[in-house]
């Protein structure tokens, strides 16, 4: 078993890291940092826990510690669910201290030398470590998952990108209130009512979208070329990010051989059983009606993406859209970071 840590343990995603981990067959969690104002407590009494299942019983005793790594003894990988301001000072420092740093936070995304990794989609990115440790001089390192929107999207991009030309992807979502952490959006702002504003959402589904299907030379990693333009919404559900994509292709294509490209869309994890690899990472929806949220999050477990009426878009030349629901805190985000590291642990 590997030793793990989960760096901001109390919060939306950390208590999803918790969840996900608890009976992991690789990773066993014997670290969890929180803030000074949960240091010193019983993971029990420092968390307010919002998952339908129970905390598990191996971590309710567990004492919480400060993000310091000078506090977190014999971990090889630590899961960071860091607010982006803090994952920016306290990730390097872990990193620093030899140790691999698998994250959710923005704060490193797009760093020229840090992996931004979806396995199914380019593990290859993953090279980028020999030059992060070579420019850095750490003996451990960071690699980061993607905003969990753009997780989704990418996820169904892939397929395309590699078998059809994308001239422009237009995408409008329609995100849970979960993304924004438990105390991000206040009920009297959210209920009957949606929010037509996420700081910085849209910029990171534009970038990030790019990155992830850019080319890898060996050293560093040209975006991809291609217009994106996305619009983010939050509305009145509680876990699972909708969005509606909108694609002009290069070529004409059958609405057909897109469904044949998303059922047949698998990668490195599905190719090496990874644990936490869903059997088809794209699910197709044939009902008019789907997918929905609370039907479709937990498809794969969590870990897939759920596309439904896939039909072409008459607006434009080559034109195709669908509907796609991504469950935001696991493939969107905790699940994320751990297939990275399930990934890493099993080719690095
Ligand atoms: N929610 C999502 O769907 C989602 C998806 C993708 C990525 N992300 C990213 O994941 C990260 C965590 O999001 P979240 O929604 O879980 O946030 P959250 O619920 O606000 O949790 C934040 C966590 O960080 C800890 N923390 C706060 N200030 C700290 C400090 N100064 N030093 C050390 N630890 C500190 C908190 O501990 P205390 O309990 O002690 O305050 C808590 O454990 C963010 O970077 C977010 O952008 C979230």
């Amino acid at each position: 078993m590997v030793n793990v840590g989960i760096l901001g343990a109390t919060g939306m995603v950390g208590q999803r890291f918790i969840e996900l981990l608890a009976d992991h067959p690789n990773f066993e969690v014997t670290a969890l940092t929180a803030s000074s104002r949960s240091a010193g407590k019983r993971y029990e009494d420092a968390v307010t826990w919002h998952l339908e299942s129970k905390i598990p019983e191996a971590i309710q005793d567990t004492i919480v510690v400060d993000a310091d790594p000078g506090q977190v003894k014999d971990v090889e990988i630590v899961f960071s669910a860091l607010p982006t301001q803090h994952a920016a000072v306290v990730e390097p420092k872990f990193a620093e201290a030899g140790m691999k740093v698998a994250s959710n936070a923005s704060a490193m995304r797009m760093e020229p030398d840090v992996p931004l990794v979806v396995p199914e989609v380019n593990p290859e990115h993953l090279d980028l470590i020999e030059t992060q440790q070579r420019k850095r001089g750490w003996d451990g390192f960071i690699v980061t998952n993607p905003n969990c929107s753009t997780i989704a999207l990418v996820m169904t991009l892939k397929p395309l990108y590699d078998q059809f030309n994308i001239k422009r992807v237009y995408v409008s979502t329609m995100q849970a209130v979960s993304g924004a952490g438990y105390n991000g959006v206040p009920s009297m702002a959210i209920v009957d009512n949606l929010v037509p504003f996420i700081g910085d959402e849209e910029e990171k589904m534009e970038s990030e979208t790019l990155h992830l299907l850019g080319d890898f030379d060996g050293t560093s990693v040209t975006d991809a070329n291609f217009g994106v333009s996305a619009s983010c919404h939050r509305v009145a559900v509680l876990d699972g990010h909708t969005e509606a994509v909108f694609i002009e292709m290069e070529d004409d294509f059958e609405v057909d051989e897109i469904k044949q490209s998303f059922s047949n869309f698998n990668g490195l994890p599905q190719k090496l059983k990874l644990h936490s690899a869903p059997e088809n990472p794209v699910v197709i929806r044939e009902e008019l009606n789907r997918p929905q949220p609370r039907m479709d999050r937990m498809a794969g477990d969590g870990m897939a993406v759920s596309v439904g009426r896939i039909r072409k878009d008459q607006a434009f030349k080559n034109g195709l859209k669908y509907i796609l629901v991504g469950h935001n805190t696991i493939r969107g985000a905790a699940g994320a970071s751990i297939l990275n590291a399930e990934l890493i642990n099993e080719i690095m």
